[in-house]
C-alpha cells in the first residue's frame, strides 16, 4: 500500500459527469424537481390587469399564468380540454374577457371554467365543469410567482422558510430588505450553454471568486478567501473600507432600502432558494435571478435588479452603477460554467471530480439531487 492510499482526502467527490448532460438524468430531474417543487417563474407585478397572462414553462408542461377580472393570478395548463391544443402560443399578452382555443374555439373564461363550446353546450348529456382548464397550484411570494405541478403541494414556506432561516438565523433581517415590494430596474436574460446544476453549484462556493471575480473582489474583500461556507446564521460580507456602495464606482447613488438598520448597511448576502432562485441582497438593492432549465446543456438566466419603487420615481433614477458590476460578475459565471459544461462528457471526469474544502458544503445540494433522481 502506498503511503498515498493511506492519506485520508479532505476533498469530497462531485456528481459524475453524467448528471450534467444525460438526458435521461434531466427528464427525471424536470419530473422529480422541477414537477414536485415550488418553482419560481417570474414576478406577479409583470402581469397587471384583467386578462394579461404570461406563458411559462415548468418541467414538461407549459403553463398560462393569467389574471382574472377578480384580480387574482391564476396557473393553468396550457392545453385545450377537447383535443389538446396549445392555448395561447405567445409568450405573454392580454386576453379580452376568456381564453379561445383556435381549433375548434372551445373557450375558457380567465377563471378556467368552460363557458363555450359550439354545438356541444345544448347537449344535456355534456357536463362542462368537467372539462375546466387543469389549475396548477400557484403563490405569490415576496412579489415572485411560484407554481407547483404537484399533485398535492406541501406548503410554500416549508419550502422556503429553511434555507433563509439557515441563512439568516432567523427570518426578521431577510424581512427588513422586504423584497416583495420592490420593483424591477433592471432585467436581463442571460441564455448560456451549461447545466443548471452548474450554475448554482457555481454560485454556492466562492472559491473561484478570487481568479474569476476581480471586480466583485475589490468591493467585497471577504470573498478573496473563497471560503463561504461558514456563512450561515446571519453572518455577511462586508463592503471594503474605501468602498460606500456595492456599484461599479464603489460610491452611493442611492438611499439605503427603507427597512434596513444601520448594521444592515455595509452587509452583502448571497444564499440559493432551490430549485431555481439565487439572492443577492445589497444596502440599496437587491439582484435575483432565476434560470429556467432549457435542455441538459442550456440554461436561460432571467436577471433582476430590483429598487425600492420611490427612488426609482425619481427623475434622477438610474440603476446601471449597480447593474454594470453585477453583469460583469453574471458573465464571468457564465463563462466558466459553460468551460465545465465542455467537459462533463470526458472520460477523465467520468467518475466526476473533487470538492476542495472551501466547496464541500454544496455537496449537500448534489445529495438533494441524487436523493430526488435515484
Ligand atoms: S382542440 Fe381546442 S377546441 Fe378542439
Ligand atoms: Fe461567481
Amino acid at each position: 500500500m502506498t503511503t498515498m492510499a493511506r492519506l485520508e482526502t479532505p476533498f469530497v467527490s462531485t456528481l459524475p459527469g453524467r448528471y450534467y448532460y444525460d438526458p435521461a438524468i434531466y427528464e427525471m430531474e424536470l419530473e422529480r424537481i422541477f414537477s414536485q417543487m415550488w418553482v419560481c417563474v417570474g414576478r406577479a407585478d409583470a402581469i397587471t390587469g384583467a386578462g394579461a397572462y404570461e406563458v411559462v414553462t415548468v418541467g414538461r408542461e407549459s403553463i398560462i399564468v393569467i389574471r382574472g377580472r377578480d384580480d387574482v393570478l391564476r396557473a393553468f395548463l396550457n392545453v385545450c380540454r377537447h383535443r389538446g391544443a396549445r392555448l395561447c402560443n405567445e409568450a405573454s399578452g392580454k386576453l379580452k374577457g376568456s381564453i379561445q382555443c383556435r381549433y375548434h374555439a372551445w373557450t375558457y373564461g380567465l377563471d378556467g371554467r368552460l363557458i363555450g363550446a359550439p354545438n356541444v353546450l345544448s347537449d344535456e348529456q355534456f357536463e362542462r365543469a368537467l372539462f375546466g382548464l387543469l389549475p396548477v397550484a400557484l403563490e405569490v411570494w415576496e412579489g415572485l410567482i411560484w407554481l407547483n405541478l404537484g399533485d398535492d403541494p406541501a406548503s410554500i414556506e416549508d419550502q422556503l422558510n429553511e434555507p433563509i432561516i439557515e441563512r439568516f438565523g432567523g427570518y426578521a433581517a431577510f424581512a427588513r430588505y422586504d423584497v416583495g415590494n420592490l420593483k424591477v430596474g433592471k432585467r436581463i436574460a442571460y441564455d448560456m450553454q451549461a447545466n443548471w446544476k452548474l450554475v448554482l453549484e457555481n454560485f454556492m462556493e466562492c472559491y473561484h471568486c478570487g481568479p474569476m471575480h476581480p471586480e466583485f473582489c475589490r468591493l467585497l474583500p471577504g470573498y478573496k478567501t473563497g471560503d463561504v461556507s461558514d456563512y450561515v446564521n446571519g453572518e455577511a460580507v462586508s463592503l471594503a473600507e474605501n468602498v460606500e456602495a456595492f456599484t461599479i464606482t464603489g460610491k452611493a447613488s442611492r438611499p439605503p432600502l427603507p427597512g434596513l438598520l444601520q448594521e444592515d448597511l455595509r452587509h452583502y448576502y448571497g444564499f440559493v432558494l432551490q430549485p431555481n432562485v439565487l439572492l443577492n441582497l445589497l444596502h440599496d438593492h437587491v439582484v435575483m435571478h432565476w434560470l429556467i432549465p432549457n435542455g441538459p446543456g442550456r440554461t436561460v438566466i432571467m436577471c433582476d435588479w430590483l429598487f425600492d419603487p420611490q427612488v426609482m420615481a425619481r427623475a434622477d433614477f438610474d440603476p446601471m452603477d449597480a447593474v454594470e458590476i453585477f453583469d460583469i460578475v453574471n458573465r464571468q459565471d457564465w463563462e466558466v460554467c459553460e468551460l465545465t459544461q465542455l467537459s462533463m462528457g470526458s472520460k477523465a471526469y467520468q467518475s466526476g471530480g473533487v470538492y476542495v474544502p472551501e466547496e464541500r458544503h454544496i455537496r449537500a445540494f448534489a445529495d438533494f439531487v441524487l436523493e430526488r433522481v435515484r
